[in-house]
């Protein structure tokens, strides 16, 4: 007889399944979404006097990100949306905190649907770099490798799927103790990358 042979179960991460990342229409139920407001981003931007005096005027949604309980099991895979809103704090651009891996041996996927911006990588060592996001752009985030999504648009949303080993880990403390080398500001109307002069 055949037939779709589709498991019921919501989130069959044995025999596969099918979420809904339909930006549309807001996201599935079965995904967990989780939001980032400029109060929860104290220290993460360089101008502190531009970060307290654009929180004075409101807890402005800087990001938002959906993704699933997987099993964090090194066979299994990750993956979610992240939405990254316009703006900026004094000329540095809005942006998602950054991570490691906590298993540093660990890559991933980046693929942008909509907006543009930056996918600012740099590593232990210093070294950097910045890959244009664009609609059906990808972007290869290796191992070893920090990674933050920027949005340089003035209007637009940045949004971005990715997709990581399920068993990875999300070390977001040696950023937010460290901050990352460089940053992505707007010098004369578009983006430029600088020094961060506040890095530890
Ligand atoms: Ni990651």
């Amino acid at each position: 007889m055949g037939g779709f042979n589709v498991s019921e179960k919501p989130l069959d991460f044995l025999r596969g399944f099918t979420v809904d990342f339909d930006l549309k229409t807001g996201m599935s139920k079965m995904v967990d979404t989780g939001k980032r407001y400029l109060s929860q981003m104290k220290g993460m931007f360089a101008d502190e006097a531009a970060f307290d005096a654009l929180l004075a005027k409101g807890d402005a949604l800087v990001y938002e990100f959906h993704s699933m309980p997987v099993p964090e099991h090194e066979g299994d895979l990750a993956f979610g949306c992240s939405i990254v809103y316009p703006g900026k704090v004094g000329g540095e651009y809005f942006m998602t905190k950054g991570h490691f891996h906590t298993i540093l041996d660990t890559a991933e996927g980046y693929y942008c649907l909509g907006g543009s911006g930056y996918m600012l990588l740099e590593n232990e060592a210093g070294d950097y770099s910045a890959h244009e996001l664009a609609p059906g752009q990808a972007v290869y985030v290796p191992k070893d490798y920090a990674h933050r999504s920027v949005n340089t648009s003035a209007t637009e949303k940045l949004v971005t799927f990715f997709v990581f080993r399920a068993d990875a880990g999300h070390d977001y403390g040696t950023i937010e103790s460290k901050g990352y080398r460089r940053l992505v500001v707007e010098r004369n109307g578009k983006p430029e990358v600088i020094d961060n002069p506040k890095w530890k």
